[in-house]
């Protein structure tokens, strides 16, 4: 018997990050922003290779490479196939046995059995629509006592992505430090670690980026 074929599955849209995934590492800023993101975790948290880490929105792993040698096991984590692939080629390369790159979105997604001693995610928390599950997410995965890294855009106008991409405008840090208490988390630190700068119609605008360093209840 011949079975008639079932209907395919239409192709998932590729979205802006696939699409640039594969030039993303040739961007000298996004090369340095993700240095001086690492510079700051190690700078306030004390890292070792006893830790388990998870890598929110990882993208091409721009921020864990730099961190992979004070680290234990690594979880990279993005909703993006295309930066997963690129991400996957560059573990590859470089031989590296304790970096694992997931196809995941927190929002969607069940959370994972694992644990973890830090959580870090980069110019990710904008893209998330509900700010405060998504804390409420990485709080559950959080070992207690595990630390929370979230580095973002400080609240701008709107210009920096422009119209038409539905994304946090940046974030007020006294609003973000509020609703991370709600969520359960304390010492709450913010530190300056980047700035990006780009040409707008109006001149040359600077968008400060801020690291959040939280601890789980
Ligand atoms: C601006 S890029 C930053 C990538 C990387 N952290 C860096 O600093 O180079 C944002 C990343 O978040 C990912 N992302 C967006 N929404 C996500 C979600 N709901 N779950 C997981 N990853 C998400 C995108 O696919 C993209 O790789």
């Amino acid at each position: 018997m011949t079975m008639a074929p079932g209907p395919v599955p239409a192709p998932t849209p590729a979205s802006h990050f696939d699409t640039n995934a594969r030039r993303w590492d040739e961007n000298p800023v996004f090369q340095e922003r993700g240095r001086q993101m690492a510079r700051a975790i190690r700078s306030g948290v004390h890292l070792h290779p006893g830790m388990s880490a998870l890598d929110y929105g990882c993208g091409t792993g721009l921020l864990s490479f730099p961190l992979k040698d004070t680290l234990g096991h690594i979880t990279l984590a993005d909703s993006s196939e295309g930066m997963l692939a690129v991400l996957r080629e560059k573990i590859a390369a470089q031989g590296v046995g304790h970096m694992e790159a997931l196809r995941m979105d927190l929002m969607t997604d069940p959370a994972p059995e694992r644990r973890y001693d830090i959580i870090y995610t980069a110019m990710t928390l904008h893209h998330i629509p509900d700010t405060r599950r998504i804390l409420d997410v990485f709080h559950h995965l959080l070992t207690p006592g595990g630390t929370l890294c979230v580095a973002d855009l400080d609240l701008e106008d709107g210009s920096f992505h422009g119209p038409g991409l539905e994304v946090h405008p940046g974030f007020d840090r006294e609003a973000l430090a509020d609703l991370c208490l709600r969520q359960g988390f304390r010492d709450i630190q913010f530190e300056t670690v980047f700035e990006i700068v780009k040409e707008r119609n109006d001149g040359t605008r600077n968008y400060p980026v801020f690291m959040m360093r939280a601890r789980r209840d």
